[in-house]
């Protein structure tokens, strides 16, 4: 049953949808009518309620996704589709110690913080204090309250990470939504236990191409493995049940790796690349910024 306090969701017959919290003696207002928040309170979900112009609504407390496509950005959001393939793919547990950056509107934070559960930590980095705010809002605004397991920490993740001792080596899982998540790969290192699971969100396939590359001459890492998400939505009525003629045709790319023990280097594949796989112009990369250990340059030096 809705008591005051609660989130919910009005939606009219043609998928018009508003969210309101109810809140004693107020009323919901827009140019179809009025609607008194105490004649939700009492009702089981899934109730009707009708405004004062006679226009019906179907009101339901919010799933998250409805919550995360319609909460304020200050950038973009990941959508929930992808959070899902994080969220199995990363293999996020309950109990996990996970790491995110950046944190941008928190989109990604409460699916995160649902599948760690309570005993999990999140530990969020954002370069902009203005994102980190908007996305401490958000969450909260769901989740009622701020999660006591969750920390949002202002400032670059390659900067400050790598200082927090209690993340230092004892990370499970990471996850980078970012544009340049390449600049990160050393931070990642530093903070994954061995065996653990990078995630790396990006837009587009030069960026993509980069952190791959990136990730392959750093040696600590698996065999990166990346994919996309399309979702082709369906319309459902009588005979007329075909896909939907509008889609959502990209989002962003995903990639995972696993962390290496300290020490060793990458299983090689028997097969060698094409010649010019990498370019005809291409020639072998400074990794000396990379790779601490001389012996990773050497290798890559004749390649
Ligand atoms: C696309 S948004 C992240 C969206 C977020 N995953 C969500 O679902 O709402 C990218 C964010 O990364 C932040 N950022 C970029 N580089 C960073 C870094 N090195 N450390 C911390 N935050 C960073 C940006 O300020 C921006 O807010």
């Amino acid at each position: 049953m809705f008591e005051f306090g609660d989130r919910v969701q009005l939606s009219d017959a043609k998928g018009n949808k508003h969210t309101i919290v109810l809140v004693p003696d107020k009323e919901f207002h827009t140019h179809r009518g009025a609607l008194l928040h105490n004649d939700i309170v009492g009702l089981p979900e899934g109730s009707m309620v009708t405004s004062t112009n006679g226009t019906t609504y179907m009101v339901l407390k919010p799933l998250l996704l409805d919550h995360i496509l319609a909460m304020p950005r200050g950038a973009a959001v990941i959508y929930p589709r992808d959070s899902a393939q994080i969220v199995v793919e990363a293999d996020i547990f309950p109990g996990a110690t996970v790491v995110e950056a950046g944190v941008g509107s928190g989109g990604l934070s409460s699916y995160l913080l649902r599948a760690i559960g309570p005993q999990g930590t999140l530990v969020s980095f954002e370069r902009r204090e203005d994102f980190a705010l908007t996305a401490k809002k958000n969450v909260e605004a769901f989740v009622g309250e701020a999660p006591t397991n969750w920390e949002v920490v202002v400032g670059d993740l390659q900067e400050v990470a790598p200082t927090r001792s209690d993340l230092v080596g004892k990370v499970d899982r990471l996850i980078l939504d970012m544009l340049a998540p390449w600049e990160c790969v050393e931070t990642a290192k530093t903070l994954l236990k061995p065996g653990g699971v990078l995630c790396i969100y990006v837009a587009t396939t030069t960026q993509l191409s980069r952190v791959a590359e990136t990730l392959r001459i750093h040696q600590s890492w698996t065999e990166s493995r990346a994919w996309e998400m399309l979702v082709r939505g369906w319309h459902l009525e009588g005979l007329s049940v075909r896909p939907e003629h509008r889609m959502v045709g990209h989002t962003g790319f995903l990639l995972t790796t696993r962390r290496l023990a300290d020490g060793v280097t990458p299983l090689t594949k028997r097969s060698k690349p094409a010649p010019g796989a990498y370019g005809p112009d291409w020639t072998a990369p400074d990794t000396s910024a990379l790779a601490p250990n001389p012996s990773i340059a050497e290798q890559t030096e004749g390649q």
